[in-house]
């Protein structure tokens, strides 16, 4: 049968259906008309408030669903629009605090229409109670901070693991950490790249687990096959921690942190930015931190001279900026002794 076209059929038909589909709403649906009264109210905004229709109809949407903080921005709000037409937040889904019957709160995601049946603009707002999602979504925030704690935990237990075997260097990857990634802050890198700076330095040393324990310990010069039983540490901690699929260069660094510029470092010579920048960066907090410790087989030098040779070599060995970058820390009052891995906490906080 053919459907009837006529316009006061379809009119009838549409505004049996439009109820219909209000007050079948999952969504509160709210109508607010140009004084900022309650002008309808369907049965999931009753759900979702917790008034009955008749106790808001009449009512200033203000005074009955928005709690007392946004009272002047939504009064704001809507002089606006009706002064300059405005549409700041119509048409748009915002998330904002809303208020129940009794005085609670909470989150709501709300979009608003304006619709202009009469001489005066009506308003009709979708509103959705999204305190299941905001809490799921703290969930997963807390989750994935515990993992993070959890990594940084196991990667400072990987750590000590290193230095019980080598009592000369405790502490040593602690501080490198500390301070690498002090300078990565100062050369104004990412807080993903520092992040990775700090987590790589603090294992980078995990090889020497694969060097004899006469060697890193044995007072004295060090005899050329102790130096070079030493430089297998990059090569054996590149081969522990590659297999770990890291979302940074943590097994790169772990390698490189022994090259130079201009190739003459160990283990592949690599040159110029075949080094990766992060490797770079932990070197230097490498060379300061075990320059200024005593080691069996030199003693430790002065801070200063420790800088002035960084910079002495700064360009041909070193990273440029990430030298002037350290020297300027320490200008600053940095103290290598002090490094306190609370002050990286929020390293562990997710972006
Ligand atoms: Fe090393």
């Amino acid at each position: 049968m053919e459907r009837d076209k006529s316009p006061g059929n379809r009119q009838d038909l549409s505004s049996e259906s439009l109820q219909l589909l209000v007050d079948s709403a999952l969504d509160g649906i709210v109508t607010m008309d140009a004084y900022g009264r309650i002008i309808a109210f369907n049965p999931a905004a009753e759900k979702i408030f917790g008034y009955g229709r008749s106790e808001v109809i009449g009512q200033l949407v203000s005074k009955k669903l928005i709690p007392p903080k946004g009272r002047a921005a939504h009064d704001k709000g809507l002089k606006h629009f009706l002064t300059t037409g405005e549409k700041k937040i119509i048409g748009r889904r915002i998330e904002l605090e809303a208020m129940r019957a009794g005085g609670s709160t909470f989150p709501a995601e709300i979009a608003v229409i304006s619709v202009s049946p009469g001489k005066e603009p009506v308003f009709i707002a979708y509103i959705r109670d999204i305190s299941d999602r905001k809490e799921w979504a703290e969930e997963r925030i807390e989750y994935a901070e515990n993992i993070k704690r959890t990594l940084l935990q196991t990667l400072l237990a990987v750590s000590k693991t290193v230095e019980i075997r080598d009592p000369y260097t405790a502490g040593h990857q602690r501080r490198v950490a500390h301070l690498a990634a002090s300078i990565a802050r100062v050369m104004g890198l990412s807080d993903e790249e520092v992040e990775g700076i700090f987590l790589g330095a603090l294992i980078h040393d995990i090889g020497k687990i694969a060097v004899p324990s006469d060697i890193l310990s044995r007072p004295g010069e060090l005899r050329d096959e102790d130096a070079s039983y030493l430089k297998i540490h990059c090569h054996k901690g590149y081969e522990i921690l590659k297999p770990v699929d890291f979302p940074w260069p943590i097994a790169e660094i772990a390698l490189q942190h022994h090259e130079h510029l201009d190739g003459s470092g160990y283990p592949q010579g690599l040159q110029g930015s075949e080094i990766l920048p992060e490797a770079r960066i932990v070197c230097i907090a490498d060379v300061v931190d075990a320059m200024t410790s005593h080691r069996p087989y030199r003693p430790a030098i002065s801070l200063q001279e420790a800088l002035t040779s960084l910079s002495a070599k700064a360009g041909r060995w070193y990273d440029r900026d990430a030298v002037e970058a350290c020297i300027e820390l320490f200008e600053e009052g940095y103290r290598i002794d002090a490094a306190n891995l609370e002050e990286l906490a929020w390293l562990i906080s997710p972006k």
